[in-house]
Order: structure tokens, then C-alpha cells, then sequence
């Protein structure tokens, strides 16, 4: 057995230049491993809290000493001395230490950077790819990357009201060919801006940001540009949207620019039954806000049949309010980020409630990311067939893609790829 005998961390810098946590483990018997935590900025109210120092002398009070402070006094007492290779263990007596509903006492930050630096420890101590120390070996399936191409809402200072308009590489036989496919839609919809004058800075997920207003003109937009690239959209790369409906939610209505108008609940259901029906969208995440829960249940009785409806905002990979809402027929589909909840190990819980139920899982990063490929691994571990980390570009997201290319060669012909699960 391995005994965990050190827990530091330090303030390292996200991909938005904020700070964030980097932790280190050491066991025992001289395995040691790290890992870093995400941060987002379209947050849902009931996500775990991070620890942030509020010193606004500092990184705008965004500071993190405090976290760090955190692991290296409260969380190292609690972890030093403990079993290394007991992940529920030790992360449920995190959870007791921290004491609070939210973990705002450590803060979620400082808990899911130990939780996560735990499981690669583990890994290391098995001598096994950390997608099979987590998955065993059933983890061989590699997922779709939901590329995100066009970024509005919060991750980007455009007009557009949905936050991230993805592109879905469905109709490929192997992982490597549908994010070549991606990329080359990528700089297809990069051309088609080009040409049309506009700017082609990109957002906090790397989708490309212009100066566009419509939903409907972008999607256009890169359906050309997704026949420019030579594939043929719906059967080959299909679309993919996320809402982030709670960002425009005012008032008990959707405040949309593009509309110049508030919708109604039944309106914007109505808006995007249109859009389902004229493109091939076959994903939707919070198409509703986090506290519309009867419009959530209408929207999935209304498109549950053939769109994935996925809660990010609404469920904030809790296992609880997942429960919640598969009572309540919310949603068919759940998003899966860490550090919404705070430890591998209620991720791990949210993502069996999800399965029992047959919802689909989604394993995503954040706007705010790190060069950390956790989750690629935890995608292939859960087969969840779905990942979402951002666009095919900048260091932080293709670190993902790239470490799900390193895994596909290393699985070889054993390992499958999850287009074919979204292909009618
Ligand atoms: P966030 O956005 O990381 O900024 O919260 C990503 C998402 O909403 O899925
Ligand atoms: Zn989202």
C-alpha cells in the first residue's frame, strides 16, 4: 500500500490569464502526479464554489492563495498518512473536512485539483493509462469531439446570442479522421469569414468570434463552410449548439438580441423545433435557463425523441439534481465537468446516474482552461462517446483532442470510435 505523504500546490495562470491551481501529490513509494483545474464563466448558480482570494490588489481578486493555502494546510492534514489508491475514500473525507453543501469552506477548486492529482497518482502506482486505471477494460471507445466553431453569448464580445455553435464529426470510422475533419471545417468557416471581411479573433473556447448577429446566418455559414471542406453536413459532421439559455434569461423570459424582443418559454421551444427541423442539429445544451424547469420538461417532451438535450447549468453534474431531473423528465443528456462538483469521485456518481437512466454524458472542459488532458482520459474511461473542449485550436483545448489521438493509436484496433451512436 501507498501512503500519501505530500500535497502542495501553487497559483498557476488559466487560458483567460486568470489564476487558478496547479496540485502536486506524492506517495509513499516515490509516485508523485499532478493536475490542474479549469474555471468557467457562464457558471450555473448552484456549482461548487471557488475559492477566490477577493484581494482586489491582486489578479483582479481573482487570486487563488487562498485555495492554495487550503491544500497544503486543511486538505494535506486530512490526505497525509491516508491510502493513495482509495479515490472515494479519500475524496469523501475531503468533502467531510470541507463540511459545507457547496464546498465553499476549501473551496471546489482546491478539492477537485487534489481529487484529480489522486487519480493520476493511482494510475502511475497501477503502471496504467489513466483511462484504463479509471475505465478498466471497457474504456476502448474513443468519443465525437463537439468542436466548437463560432463562439457568442458570454465567450465572446459579438451580438450572438448562443454561446457556442459546435460542429459534430458523426460519420467517420476512426476518432483521428473526424477531428481532421473538424480542423479542416474549422479553417473552412475561418475562409468563409475572410472572404466576407470579418474578423477572425476567436472566443474563450477558441470558436471563431465575428462581428455576426443571427443564429440562422451563422449556421448557414458553416454549413458552407462544411461543404467547402468537402464533407457533406448531417451524415458527415452535424451541428451541435450550446445555449447557455440561462446568460439571456431575464425576468421570466429570453431577453435575444437577435430578436430585438423578449421570447417567451414556449417561443424560444418553438425557436429551436425550427432550427432541429431545417439543420442537421443533433445536440442541444441549455436550449432553456437553469431555473426553468417546466420549459425543460416541455422542450424535452417537445425534442427529446431526436435532439440530445444536455444540461450543463441546470444539473451542474450533481448526482442529486440529475436524479431531479430524470424524475422530472429534464433533459436526455447531462454535461460532466469536475469541477462543477468538486471531486472525481461525484463526477464518477453523476455520470452512473446518468447511465442507469440512459442519458447521454457529455465530459466537458471549461472557458477557462489549462494545458491539463484529464478529461480526455475520463472520456474514453466513462465511455461517455462525447467530449467537448472547446475548438481544434490553442494549446489548452488541443491538448484534449491531442491526447485522445495518443490513446486511439495506443488502443489500436481494439478501440472503436462513437460517431456511429449519432448516426440515423
Ligand atoms: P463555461 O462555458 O466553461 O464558461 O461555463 C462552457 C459551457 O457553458 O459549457
Ligand atoms: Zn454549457
Amino acid at each position: 500500500m501507498a501512503k500519501i505523504a505530500a500535497v502542495r500546490a501553487r497559483e498557476i495562470l488559466d487560458s483567460r490569464g486568470h489564476p487558478t491551481l496547479e496540485v502536486e501529490i506524492a506517495t509513499t513509494t516515490g509516485h508523485q502526479a499532478r493536475a490542474s483545474v479549469p474555471s468557467g464563466v457562464s457558471t450555473g448558480r448552484r456549482e461548487a464554489v471557488e475559492l477566490r482570494d477577493k484581494d482586489p490588489e491582486r489578479y483582479l481578486g481573482r487570486g487563488v492563495r487562498k485555495a492554495v493555502d487550503c491544500v497544503e494546510t486543511d486538505l494535506a492534514d486530512v490526505l497525509v498518512g491516508r491510502d493513495s489508491d482509495d479515490q472515494p475514500g479519500n475524496d469523501r473525507a475531503m468533502i467531510r473536512a470541507d463540511g459545507t453543501e457547496d464546498k465553499s469552506r476549501f473551496g471546489a477548486n482546491a478539492i477537485l485539483g487534489c481529487s484529480l492529482a489522486l487519480a493520476r497518482v493511482a494510475a502511475d502506482r497501477e503502471g496504467a493509462p489513466l483511462y484504463r486505471h479509471l475505465g478498466g477494460e471497457q474504456a476502448m471507445v474513443l468519443p465525437v469531439p463537439f468542436l466548437d466553431v463560432i463562439a457568442g453569448g458570454a465567450h465572446a464580445n459579438n451580438a450572438l446570442d448562443i454561446q457556442e455553435f459546435m460542429i459534430a464529426p458523426i460519420g467517420f470510422r476512426r476518432y483521428s479522421e473526424a477531428l481532421r475533419a473538424g480542423a479542416e471545417v474549422y479553417h473552412a468557416v475561418r475562409a468563409e469569414l475572410v472572404e466576407r471581411g470579418f474578423a477572425t479573433g476567436v472566443g474563450d473556447s477558441g470558436g471563431l468570434a465575428p462581428s455576426l448577429a443571427h443564429s440562422r446566418e451563422t449556421i448557414e455559414l458553416i454549413l458552407r463552410a462544411i461543404a467547402r471542406a468537402g464533407y457533406a453536413h448531417g451524415t458527415q459532421i452535424a451541428l451541435a449548439l450550446d445555449a447557455a439559455a440561462s446568460a439571456f434569461r431575464s425576468g421570466g423570459t429570453y431577453v435575444m438580441a437577435q430578436e430585438g424582443r423578449d421570447l417567451t418559454t414556449d417561443e424560444l421551444i418553438d425557436y429551436w423545433a425550427l432550427l432541429a427541423d431545417e439543420y442537421p442539429l443533433i445536440l442541444l445544451e441549455d436550449g432553456l435557463a437553469e431555473d426553468d424547469w417546466p420549459g425543460w420538461a416541455a422542450l424535452t417532451r417537445r425534442l427529446g425523441e431526436r435532439v440530445e438535450l444536455v444540461g450543463d447549468d441546470i444539473f451542474v453534474t450533481n448526482p442529486r439534481f440529475l436524479a431531479e431531473g430524470i424524475a422530472a423528465r429534464v433533459g436526455n443528456s447531462v454535461v460532466i465537468k469536475p469541477n462543477q462538483v468538486g471531486t472525481l469521485t461525484e463526477s464518477m456518481e453523476t455520470i452512473g446516474v446518468a447511465r442507469r437512466a440512459g442519458y447521454g454524458i457529455v465530459i466537458s472542459g471549461r472557458s477557462g482552461e489549462t494545458a491539463d488532458d484529464f478529461i480526455a482520459d475520463l472520456a474514453v474511461a466513462t465511455r461517455a462517446g462525447r467530449i467537448k473542449a472547446g475548438a481544434p485550436v490553442r494549446g489548452e483545448h488541443v491538448a484534449k483532442y491531442n491526447r485522445l489521438l495518443a490513446i486511439e493509436r495506443e488502443l489500436g484496433a481494439a478501440g472503436s470510435y462513437a460517431g456511429h451512436e449519432f448516426v440515423r
